[in-house]
């Protein structure tokens, strides 16, 4: 499709959009009286108005029935999170037992490496990107002194090349080979956080297990952003938070994977309690675990409800879309964000570089060179809602659940006239 930097040819866009309906289901923040052109999915999704009420409910049950509530609400509590599993598995491509929703996303890639990171003296190494995520840093790094390693010895980074902003798969899979028979794990970002890489997970995974190392995903920005397949993909685990592409609220519940040829196994190491043994005895009390047939036997505590509540809202939401017209929007509206970009780079003679490779979700992360945090600071007072990432990129991430093409339009004046007026 040829498109066009005109705001008639953004809003036909938008009248051709099977989705435009869902951006009044969420409550947009307002600069200046005017709702915000919000970029910034890929860190706090914006509130879907109906989740309001999931909360609601829950208070009321809690109000009306105090701790009956957890048998005898109309969504009783003490299962709640069941619910979230199935809707959950269609959206990263799993059997439903191989998902569950507990914790935040930390602490489960910690409670995930107790089964799953298992080093000996001879395989005991880790490979992720270069610059990860800090949190997955420092998860790594404590992880490895545990077991009494040190990080330099134990952690493998793969690098991108001089000069190049993005990994090569065949980089990091010859990686993989040389780091073979010592190699424990695999731990990477799905989609990176800094430039929106989509790394091949298929075949990471699948070198991964051929040198005999478990592989892990961390996809918090990838979950409810890119396509899934992780049980075909043969992944062993992986964990995600759901407060960016699920708009489920401010550091709310993860969502673990756990393939399913480890599940029902009792000789699994696992940090257990009460609400991953079997239902039926759990409150016999007895002393002796027994784990739950799916990755439900990974929860410890018993549901945080209030937090599953407006996940549970979201969940909704993306079983009515589906993640196959959420990706369809998502390469559009990406695409026409791109084209944007350029036609203003070339209207203003600036130089931006977008850094981003073309295995991309929903992120377009750009580099402005010669520009900075002053064309930064003025998007933001003039209703443009992006982030900052040093030394000098900015993050642009259109929710295909809200974001409009109009949007996409007004964003491209208003970097326009940012840039003319430094
Ligand atoms: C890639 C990645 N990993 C881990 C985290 C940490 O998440 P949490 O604070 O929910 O543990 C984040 C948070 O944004 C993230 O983007």
């Amino acid at each position: 499709m040829q498109f066009k930097n005109t705001l008639d040819f953004a809003q036909q866009l938008d009248s051709d959009d099977v989705l435009r309906k869902y951006r009044d289901e969420f409550y947009f923040p307002k600069v200046k009286g005017k709702e915000v052109i919000y970029f910034t999915g890929n860190s706090l999704g914006l509130q879907p108005k109906r989740s309001q009420k999931f909360v609601d409910d829950i208070m009321t049950d809690w109000k009306e029935l105090a701790v009956e509530g957890h048998f005898h609400s109309e969504k009783p509590w003490w299962d709640y999170h069941e619910r979230l599993t199935r809707p959950l598995a269609k959206v990263v491509g799993a059997k439903p037992e191989e998902v569950s929703v507990m914790n935040t996303l930390s602490v489960n890639l910690h409670l995930l490496m107790v089964s799953f990171y298992r080093p000996t003296e001879k395989r005991f190494k880790i490979l992720c990107e270069e610059k990860a995520f800090p949190s997955d840093q420092y998860m790594l790094q404590s992880q490895v002194r545990f077991h009494g390693f040190n990080s330099e010895d134990a952690i493998i980074e793969v690098k991108k090349r001089e000069g190049e902003h993005f990994w090569r798969t065949e980089d990091v899979v010859a990686k993989i080979k040389e780091v073979g028979e010592e190699l424990a794990l695999i731990l990477i970002g799905g989609v990176n956080y800094y430039n929106g890489q989509v790394f091949d997970m298929e075949t990471i995974t699948e070198a991964g297990k051929s040198v005999g190392a478990v592989v892990g995903w961390d996809l918090a920005h990838a979950v409810g952003n890119i396509d899934l397949e992780l049980h075909d993909w043969k992944v062993d685990f992986a964990a995600w938070c759901s407060y960016k592409y699920m708009n489920s609220g401010p550091g709310n519940a993860s969502g673990i994977f756990v393939n399913e040829k480890y599940l029902d196994r009792n000789d699994i190491p696992r940090f257990e309690g009460w609400w991953g043994t079997k239902k039926e005895t759990r409150f016999k009390m007895k002393p002796e675990f027994e784990p739950i047939e799916t990755a439900d036997a990974w929860q410890i505590s018993n549901p945080p409800v209030l937090s599953l509540a407006p996940y549970l809202a979201s969940l909704e939401m993306f079983e009515e879309v589906g993640m196959e017209a959420l990706i369809a929007k998502r390469d559009k509206i990406v695409a026409y964000l791109e084209f944007i970009l350029h036609e203003i780079d070339k209207e203003v003679d600036s130089s931006f570089e977008i850094i981003t490779p073309v295995e991309r979700g929903c992120q377009l992360s750009v580099f402005l060179h010669g520009q900075g945090r002053t064309l930064f600071d003025y998007l933001m007072k003039n209703g443009v809602i992006t982030d900052w990432r040093e030394p000098n990129v900015i993050r642009l991430a259109p929710a295909p659940f809200y974001c409009s093409y109009d949007d996409m339009y007004r964003f491209g004046q208003i970097l326009k006239a940012g840039i003319t007026s430094q």
